[in-house]
């Protein structure tokens, strides 16, 4: 049985330029950003985890358990990229979330800021559906969106301008089971 940290099993050996954030890196990280989100609820009050699919789903899983209040759940499922790495600038729903977002507290939680494509489409027609308040929980933010609707309020790293997979991060659907983030040495 291979170790967790062996990547060669899980990448085909060839692509990954480097490991950016370790598997410790981000559980140290989102232990954190859990602990922040508990502290910045009132107790007694609502709070719904909206998770972003594909990207967010192993991010989501392990920030819901930091989080010490009581959490409902949902995801929406939102394509924005092809199989390449560019942004096509598109944003289709493919899932919508049944759960009410009225009245409650909606954390949308989200892999990776990069273009801010998606969250500028999602944010206003989740604003429309009146939740009590909306904030964004962002594992990644590159920092190179120029306009977006509404910053992250919590951040886990401020991520370099490369291609990164893993910890549920894909190129072409590939390398999401990285138990780590890494980059890929040639993404086309
Ligand atoms: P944006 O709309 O350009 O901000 O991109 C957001 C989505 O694009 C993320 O939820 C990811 O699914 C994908 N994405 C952006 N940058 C990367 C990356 O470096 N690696 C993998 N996916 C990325
Ligand atoms: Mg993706």
């Amino acid at each position: 049985m291979p170790k967790s940290t062996d990547t060669e099993p899980r990448t085909g050996g060839a692509a990954l330029e480097r490991v950016v954030y370790s598997a410790g890196q981000i559980a140290e990280r989102v232990a954190e950003m859990g602990a922040e989100i508990t502290r910045d609820y009132p107790e007694g009050e609502p709070i719904l985890a909206l998770g972003l699919l594909k990207g967010s789903f192993i991010f989501m899983a392990d920030l819901v358990r930091e989080i010490a209040r009581p959490v409902t759940l949902d995801f929406l499922v939102a394509a924005s990229y092809g199989a390449g790495t560019v942004s096509s600038g598109q944003l289709r729903l493919l899932y919508d979330p049944e759960a009410q977002l009225e009245g409650k507290h909606v954390i949308l939680v989200e892999d990776i800021v990069d273009s801010g494509t998606t969250m500028n489409r999602l944010i206003p027609m989740l604003e429309e559906r009146r939740p009590r308040s909306l904030e964004i929980c962002a594992l990644l933010h590159k920092h190179v969106a120029r306009d977006l609707v509404r910053e992250p309020r919590w951040v886990g790293f401020d991520a370099p301008a490369e291609f990164l997979i893993g910890y549920g991060l894909d190129h072409s659907e590939n390398f999401r089971n990285l138990p780590f983030i890494g980059s890929l040495k040639t993404p086309d």
